[in-house]
């Protein structure tokens, strides 16, 4: 059982890359700033277990006891994300193959084929020798199992993985004929006869059977989450009982968090915004903190990973201005997260990552911008502790799953689609106006939410179509865009005009659309007013459905753009096109406001804020402002008291440049 009941803060510690006495001054530094959480030891393997069987744990005691004695708790790491040079010497057949058929080389992190049973039995052998050893250390707080699991290999192409594939689609379909009926393998003479024939997906000729892919990349992310479940197993079969997570990637599309979720005790997540996307880059962390809370369905999550400056894996890696290690730090806090932690506490002097910041920097801490900054959030940090327990909730859902993702990203559409390009926009929207959403995934239980959208939810099965006419009939209200309810599952098409089976739910029917080029744009009717459209135009018809929007350009001027219908109790809109932000923002609020849903504050476009909610009717508005000027807040009749300086604050308030405010609300 977890029980958080203050805001974690800490970050990667890797006493391994540095001498004991260096670790005494960690010891004392680490109470200066504040930290109160490690992850340890997460790269350690080679030193952990020199060679096979060979274990070497005195280290670790004495670091452990160490932290122990300074207050400071451990996610101890399993430190199985890297095998050391003598597993990849003695097991090459353990080597992960790109799609090209190149094996990869050692040399590097993460090396190891999804699949290879060697390096499954060695790695949950470690986890079980780690467990065994400190599943009753008073240190050890939480289990940090592997690390960023697929980061860098989650997909492979060797033997074995191509033997396993074989062996999953056997168990999955049965039979070779439901196999080449749920492949469409009729069409290009893909037919198979016997399950050897079947190959994993690698670089052809031309377009790769879309069914095929899908299962492999379902196949991988299941690869991988057995892995896990091979870790948690050996930790579990020690009678550790202490709770555990493994980090996500920021950015990483591979893995389902929503069934990862299912494994963990708290979701996590390693967050990596880009500082040179200028306004961009605090919506693409909310975008991930809202994720991670989503697979968690709402719980606290942690924060495990960002950097308190420079990382040193992009072309050009900028800096994280002076105030803003504080304000993405807050924004986790806004968005529910329970812990704010960084890659790493030390900058590394050696290796492939000394140029990625750390907590103390090089230059050390006397007189480092970085540091003052890193110890300024942890004493801020003491005072916030009632924000651990809290909730984010959220009346808005974006129905999201990863299997749609893979599936829209596939080639061989009417346009080449980035997932995450297509959702941007319906998610900025309600951010932008701080209206709090959660992802909701469409197999779940719909009713604890009042308004749903759903962007290019591209595949759906028959059980979520019904999923989502039960939410409308009951008085629910969906917003769907074009290029919904396309497929089934398995990238077969729903005949007879699309979405085939919501056409009811909705009252139109799509026959034809017409994906923009690159640059082109079309204008919509709308109110008497004339508002640019992008992206794509559906060319639809009308049932039960009124139009709200019509196409004023092109040979489909006249046709609807936007449609609403009733249904039940409720509605469902519905966009043949992706309508310009901000008329777009003012539409989803007024959508909102029918159902009663409105923004957490009325502020200048820079602010972010976040809601949480506690036992007792307590409740925290958390509120960033990301730009480096001053902005305005309204609190719409909210009344509260400042944690950080003790302040009462009702109404208008001006937040300072970089400036962040939390305040208990009055109940
Ligand atoms: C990931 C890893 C860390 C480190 C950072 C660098 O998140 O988990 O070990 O490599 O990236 O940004
Ligand atoms: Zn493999």
């Amino acid at each position: 059982m977890l029980n958080i009941n203050k805001i974690y803060y800490g970050g990667d510690y890797n006493p391994e890359q540095w001498t004991e006495e260096i670790w005494r001054e960690d010891m004392r530094l680490m109470r200066e700033a504040g930290v109160n959480l490690v992850s340890l030891g997460i790269f350690s393997w080679a030193k952990l277990e020199p060679k096979p069987g060979l274990y070497q744990f005195d280290w670790l005691d004495r670091i452990l006891d160490l932290l122990h004695a300074n207050g400071v708790q451990v996610a101890l790491a399993t430190a199985t994300a890297s095998p050391p040079p003598w597993f990849s010497r003695l097991h090459p057949e353990s080597w992960p193959v790109a799609a090209d058929g190149i094996s990869y080389k050692p040399g590097s992190r993460q090396f190891y084929c999804p699949n290879s049973a060697a390096y499954r039995e060695a790695s949950s052998r470690l986890a079980g020798e780690m467990a065994r050893r400190y599943g009753q250390h008073p240190a050890v707080w939480m289990w940090h199992v592997n690390n960023e699991y697929g980061c860098h290999v989650h997909e492979c192409y060797c033997p074995v993985c191509t033997k396993t594939f074989q062996e999953w689609l056997r168990e999955r379909y049965k039979s070779v004929d439901v196999l080449n009926d749920v492949w469409g393998t009729a069409f290009w003479s893909l037919g198979i006869s016997d399950w050897a024939d079947v190959q994993l997906p690698n670089r052809t000729t031309s377009y790769r059977n879309p069914a095929q892919v899908l299962d492999f990349r379902r196949f991988m992310n299941h690869s991988l989450l057995n892995l896990f479940k091979a870790e948690i197993e050996a930790i579990r079969s020690t009678g550790a009982t202490q709770p555990l997570f493994t980090n996500s990637v920021f950015g990483l599309k591979a893995l389902d968090g929503f069934e990862w979720a299912k494994y963990q005790d708290v979701t996590a997540i390693d967050m990596y915004i880009d500082p040179a996307h200028g306004d961009q880059a605090w919506k693409d962390g909310a975008f991930w903190h809202d994720l991670t809370r989503s697979w968690g369905r709402g719980k606290p999550y942690l924060l495990v990973e960002q950097t308190t400056s420079q990382v040193n894996w992009r072309a050009v890696n900028s800096l994280k201005a002076p105030g803003t290690i504080r304000t993405l730090s807050y924004q986790a806090l806004a968005r529910g997260a329970s812990s704010v932690m960084f890659f790493q506490w030390r900058a590394s002097k050696s290796g492939a990552e000394k140029y990625h910041a750390g907590m103390i920097p090089h230059y050390g801490v006397d007189g480092s911008r970085i540091f003052a900054e890193v110890k300024q959030i942890g004493a801020e940090f003491a005072h916030l502790e009632r924000l651990g327990s809290q909730q984010a909730h959220a009346q808005v859902g974006i129905l999201f799953s990863y299997e749609n993702v893979w599936a829209l990203e596939i080639d061989s559409k009417p346009a080449q689609l980035d997932a995450w390009n297509v959702l941007r926009p319906w998610y900025n929207a309600l951010i932008e106006q701080n209206i709090p959403l959660d992802f909701i995934h469409p197999n779940d239980d719909l009713s604890r939410y009042k308004v749903l959208i759903a962007p290019l939810l591209y595949q759906i099965s028959e059980a979520q179509a019904e999923n989502l006419k039960s939410f409308v009939q009951a008085g629910g209200l969906l917003l769907m865009t074009y290029f919904s309810g396309v497929t089934d599952l398995n990238e077969r098409i729903w005949l007879g005009g699309y979405p085939a089976l919501l056409q009811n739910l909705l009252g139109i029917k799509v026959e034809e659309w017409q994906p923009f080029q690159p640059g082109k744009t079309n204008q919509m009717l709308v109110d008497d007013k004339s508002i640019s459209c992008s992206h794509w135009a559906d060319l639809l018809y009308t049932t039960t459905a009124e139009t709200i929007a019509t196409y004023i350009e092109d040979f489909y001027a006249g046709r609807p753009a936007l449609t609403r219908n009733r249904y039940g109790a409720g509605t469902a809109y519905y966009a043949g096109t992706l309508p310009d932000q901000a008329w777009l923002r003012n539409w989803i609020k007024k959508i909102c406001a029918e159902q009663g849903v409105e923004s957490l504050v009325e502020a200048d476009p820079d602010i972010e804020a976040g809601l949480r909610a506690g036992a007792y009717g307590s409740s925290t508005l958390v509120l960033v402002n990301h730009a480096n000027r001053t902005a305005q807040v309204d609190l719409m009749g909210k009344r509260g008291r400042s944690l950080l300086d003790e302040r009462p604050v009702t109404n208008n308030l001006t937040l300072d440049p970089y400036g962040v405010m939390v305040l208990e609300l009055e109940q």
